[in-house]
């Protein structure tokens, strides 16, 4: 079966040019077979109008709540919602219940995800067992079962020492260690940055609670050899390690989601748990740090932390609420909107921070459009303005402080593997062969 899709630009990485071009692809074997003009003919043709081509995105941190939490989302929504926001491929973190610290839970998770149609999953494996920070899982079966890489997300692992061992080990069988740094004894119960809670009368969570955890986590990396990769960067201390690892040569990456870059604890005027997320919203300072850290690469890439809780779980209080944001459908309108629109970043270095540095850094298949490659890909709408309506979300999650946000570059048609896993006005997950 051969589907082709016409009337598409294509970005070249390079130099950011736009080519018309037809692009021929394989849905048995999932690869690109032809880029060009005047290709064969296929059994399927797709006609855009304009629309930009780019590799598929891929976010190394959502979480699809299955099993355990399927009133907030399902592997499949999760997965359907995903290739709405052009993801092809998304990577699941293991807080779910029970968490996945074992292979049957990680083969589980990858079932599922197949059963979808739409993007692919690769399962995140817990370090400890029960994420309760006292055993390791076993390292080898999680990976052979299939899971891309290991955290406790969610969490922070506090005993240094078993983090030690956790990274002596995760190097050996060769998976990455991402982190969710927060040291509880300096969080303690928080729920927001330092003005924010002052001014709600809550606890905070400061910054030194995700730095801290960073330090130790960089020195006992650069020791150990393991891969770190950085969760949610969201303070200017920890732009600065980072930057300082790197330039030691410590094989560290880091992300940072779009409300650390497009939003700060000011937002936060009323007790309003839709803005309840961890880490939480930091200070303009902060969020300038991360802006300059996404654009240097010193934080390799976009990551959403998709956050789906049910609409009466945050319609508690701050206090009461659980932490989360929605992200996973609206990441690129925005990072395009507010960054690229604007002149802050150009569109290729936008797509290097959502698609090739994660399929790099993780040693993912894509990250690129090419011939023989996989056809993995998305078409975005740069020239039309929508505005963020989460009752429009493939997502059973509608917790996005975005809402009412008017934004270019929603993805028109997301292809997976040779498959169109998601275009817009259109039943998603299901194809007819394709
Ligand atoms: O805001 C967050 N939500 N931060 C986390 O670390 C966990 C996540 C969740 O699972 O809801
Ligand atoms: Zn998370």
């Amino acid at each position: 079966m051969k589907l082709k899709i016409t009337g598409g630009r294509l970005l070249d990485l390079t130099d950011g040019s736009l080519t018309p071009v037809e692009v021929l692809l394989d849905s048995a074997q999932g690869t690109v077979l032809a880029i060009g003009r005047d290709l064969a003919e296929a059994d399927r043709t797709i006609a855009l109008s304009g629309q930009v081509l780019l590799p598929g995105f891929i976010d190394m941190h959502v979480h699809l709540r299955e099993p355990g939490f399927e009133d907030k989302e399902t592997i499949a929504t999760g997965a359907r919602a995903a290739a709405a926001g052009g993801f092809t491929q998304i990577a699941c973190m293991p807080n779910t219940n029970p968490p996945l610290h074992s292979p049957e839970l990680v083969t589980f998770v990858r079932r599922q995800a197949k059963a979808s149609g739409a993007a692919q999953v690769l399962p995140i494996a817990c370090i400890t067992e029960g994420q309760r920070g006292e055993r390791l899982t076993d390292f080898e079966a999680l990976k052979a079962a299939g899971a891309v890489a290991l955290s406790d997300d969610g969490k922070g692992v506090q005993h240094g020492g078993l983090m030690r061992e956790a990274m002596a080990r995760a190097a050996d069988v060769g998976l990455p260690i991402c982190i969710h740094a927060e040291d509880e004894s300096i969080a303690g119960p928080g729920v927001l940055h330092t003005g924010a809670a002052r001014r709600l009368g809550l606890p905070e969570i400061p910054g030194e609670a995700e730095a801290a955890m960073i330090a130790r986590d960089i020195l006992l990396a650069e020791q150990t050899g393991v891969h770190l990769h950085v969760c949610h960067v969201s303070v200017e201390s920890a732009v600065s390690l980072l930057r300082w690892a790197k330039a030691r040569g410590v094989r560290v990456t880091g992300e940072v989601t779009p409300h650390h870059l497009l939003l700060t604890e000011d937002v936060i005027t009323r007790d309003d748990a839709v803005f309840k997320v961890n880490p939480p919203l930091r200070s303009e300072r902060d969020r300038l740090a991360c802006l300059e850290g996404f654009l240097d690469g010193t934080l390799d890439m976009a990551a959403t932390d998709h956050a789906p809780h049910t609409a009466a779980e945050k319609q508690q209080s701050m206090a009461d609420s659980p932490f989360g944001m929605v992200g996973i459908e609206t990441v690129f309108p925005l990072l395009y909107t507010h960054l690229v629109r604007t002149g802050r970043m150009t569109l290729p270095a936008l797509v290097q921070r959502m698609s090739t540095r994660p399929a790099q850094a993780f040693g993912l298949p894509g990250g690129v459009l090419r011939v023989g490659g996989p056809a993995d890909l998305v078409a975005v709408d740069l020239q039309r303005e929508r505005e963020i309506q989460p009752d429009t979300f493939l997502s059973k999650g509608r917790n996005t402080p975005f809402v009412g946000w008017r934004v270019f570059g929603f993805p028109t048609l997301t292809v997976v593997r040779g498959r169109i896993a998601y275009r817009s006005g259109e039943e998603t997950g299901v194809h007819d062969g394709f």
